[in-house]
């Protein structure tokens, strides 16, 4: 029976919706494409970002966004702001939280008079607003997202990111970081190429990363950053030096959480004029001060020279110098203070970039990485490149390490390697995945196991390829086919799992220290395992072999090499058995060669 066509496949109107999403600690923005072209969506009235804070009307309802920003003056202790500051956190990694938090079996807790809140609660309502948004001008079935986080959140900030995500019912195609993605927006709306530095100063973090933009490739060089430098610190510094100068030693939590309020409209205004008039009753005391950029500069010494710090190292350890950064881009509101964009700019004698717009630029960036991940465009040539930091390989005979991704590879990455089997009749082989810079297995990392059943054969005669592929977010996929019969097993793992930036120098370290005695274990392994097949090859021969003269002579050698094999380490006695031993074989094939021909002959006369 045939199939019949029920209707035209209409590939274009089936494309998918995406869309990015700066999950901001500040503010928050999605993004999406429209007609091949990343744009902003509205939130409301004109306005393109939401404020990132969740609060309660006076019906006790939670509100969310601009609204809940409206609370803050009225009720900053039931409203909750820069919620990206504890998600994936522990209490004893938090201080100063306007409102009161606790642990809760290992969960941190935020109180508030209209209940109790943990941060992946909160940063779930604020996405699920944002997706709402997405949906009235999208329609409601978007495919997926993809959320950006600073580039220095840990394993357990992101897992929370996208738990956050999950329970607002978001597809999370992946969570890019915050300067890649305004690496992506300066590179293909402007194609820019070359190497560039992007400096993000947001609300609540610094990122910074290098990165080689070139022909529709981005590469990660280096990434350096603070989860707890933002313009909220800047904010804290004028509220604690005007406190000190006015000697006020005891403040409301209420009090000072104005006081910030104040000092943030303060250094925003301090952008577009020349002073600032801050004026604050407390305690009795009447603040009076006209503050400007200089004081302003003054009084940020600490916070500014700490990111220009970020800066040189990174730099320093990607072996580059100011020169070779062809530009640099601005992200984030905190950019647009004088004294952050000129003391960047006098750092690398040049003018960073602020084309796109710093506020929007890393939701762009998220909203064509979404598009790109969605399938829609077959055709799109650019890809995101990244490192895998450690050797990934597998087990081999012998207890040995056949490398397959080399560290310091490129990622994505697909490698192929062919093996096959070590004895007669083997029905399984174990694919035993390794992580590490060292020769043999037990000094590596065992990332996975598994095991592939296959067909009875003699040895050396199955063909097993084994694939390794390392997609865009580190994750490693390893195959391993049988050619013959097509069985294949698979396997997914994330190396870097558990693994901080010192457990890889560590690893790397080592190797160096142990090269020398490690290459030699290897030579002895293999010594090992030539002499191995050889005796099972010579074993193979002795039960043919009619000449009992012959058959003594080989059985003894093979006895003694046994023992070798068992209880020797000695490289020079491994190689000279295996040297008498092949000698032996060569000589058992010459005269059986020469024995057939003879009997090819004498038959021949017959
Ligand atoms: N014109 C301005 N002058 C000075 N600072 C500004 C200006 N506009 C915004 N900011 C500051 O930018 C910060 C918010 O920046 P942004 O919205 O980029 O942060 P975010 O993305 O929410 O935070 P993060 O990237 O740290 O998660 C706030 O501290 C705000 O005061
Ligand atoms: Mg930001």
């Amino acid at each position: 029976m045939s199939l019949i066509q029920i209707s035209e496949s209409d590939s274009k109107n089936n494309k998918r919706k995406t869309i990015g999403i700066d999950l901001g600690t500040t503010n928050s923005l999605v993004a999406y494409i429209k007609n091949g072209k990343p744009e902003i969506l509205e939130i409301s009235n004109g306005k393109y970002m939401m404020p990132s804070i969740v609060s309660f009307n006076s019906s006790g309802d939670m509100v969310i966004g601009e609204l809940a920003l409206l609370n803050q003056y009225k009720d900053p202790l039931n409203t909750i702001s820069s919620v990206k500051r504890l998600i994936g956190k522990d209490l004893s990694e938090l201080n100063n939280y306007h409102c009161k938090l606790t642990n809760k079996n290992n969960l941190l807790e935020i109180h508030t008079d209209y209940g109790v809140f943990n941060p992946i609660q909160i940063s779930s309502e604020i996405l699920s607003t944002l997706k709402n948004i997405a949906k009235k001008t999208l329609g409601s079935n978007i495919f997926g997202a993809v959320i950006t986080v600073p580039a220095y959140f840990d394993d357990s900030q992101r897992q929370a990111t996208r738990d956050a995500a999950n329970i607002a019912g978001i597809n999370v195609l992946r969570l890019l970081n915050e300067p890649t993605a305004a690496a992506i927006a300066y590179g293909i709306e402007k194609n820019y190429e070359g190497l560039y530095a992007i400096y993000d100063l947001g609300g609540g973090t610094f990122d910074l990363s290098i990165l080689r933009l070139s022909k529709g490739i981005f590469e990660v060089i280096a990434t350096k950053g603070n989860t707890s430098l933002g313009g909220n610190d800047f904010d804290m510094n004028i509220v604690n030096n005007i406190l000190q100068e006015y000697s006020i030693k005891e403040i409301s939590i209420t009090s000072k959480h104005e006081m910030l309020m104040l000092a943030k409209i303060a250094r925003e205004t301090l952008s577009k004029k020349d002073c600032f008039k801050f004026q604050f009753n407390i305690n009795n005391i009447h603040i009076d001060k006209i503050i400007d950029n200089e004081w302003l500069e003054n009084i940020s010494q600490n916070l500014i020279k700490s990111t220009i710090n970020y800066l040189k190292i990174a730099l320093q350890e990607s072996n580059l110098t100011i020169k070779d950064i062809k530009d640099i881009v601005m992200v984030g509101g905190a950019t647009r203070m004088p004294i952050i964009y000129n003391n960047v700019k006098s750092f690398f004698s040049k003018s960073p970039l602020i084309d796109i717009d710093p506020d929007k630029v890393v939701a762009l960036g998220a909203a064509l990485q979404a598009d790109l991940l969605s399938g829609n465009n077959n055709d799109q040539k650019w890809l995101l490149l990244d490192v895998s930091p450690l050797t990934l390989g597998i087990e081999v005979f012998g207890g040995l390490v056949e490398q397959i991704i080399p560290r310091n590879s490129k990622i994505p990455t697909f490698r192929s390697q062919e093996f096959t089997t070590f004895r007669d009749g083997q029905t399984s082989i174990e694919i035993h995945i390794v992580q590490g810079e060292r020769e043999l297995v037990e000094n590596c990392r065992s990332l996975a196991k598994f095991k592939l059943d296959i067909p009875p054969m003699p040895a050396g005669i199955p063909r097993i390829t084994v694939k390794f592929q390392i997609d865009a977010d580190g994750i490693l996929d390893v195959i391993a086919i049988e050619k013959f019969t097509k069985k294949e097993c698979h396997i997914s793992v994330k190396p870097s799992y558990g693994l901080s930036k010192k457990d890889i120098s560590n690893i790397l370290k080592d190797s160096i220290e142990n090269k020398e005695m490690d290459l030699q274990k290897k030579s002895i392994v293999e010594a090992k395992n030539n002499l191995n097949k050889l005796i099972f090859s010579l074993s193979d021969k002795v039960l043919l072999e009619n000449d009992l003269t012959q058959k003594q002579e080989i059985d003894k050698y093979i006895i003694f090499a046994k023992d070798i094999l068992e209880n020797s380490s000695s490289l020079e006695i491994i190689q000279d058995i295996t040297k008498k031993l092949s000698n032996l074989a060569k000589n058992i094939f010459v005269s059986n060669f020469h024995n057939s021909i003879k009997n090819l002959n004498n038959n021949n006369i017959d």
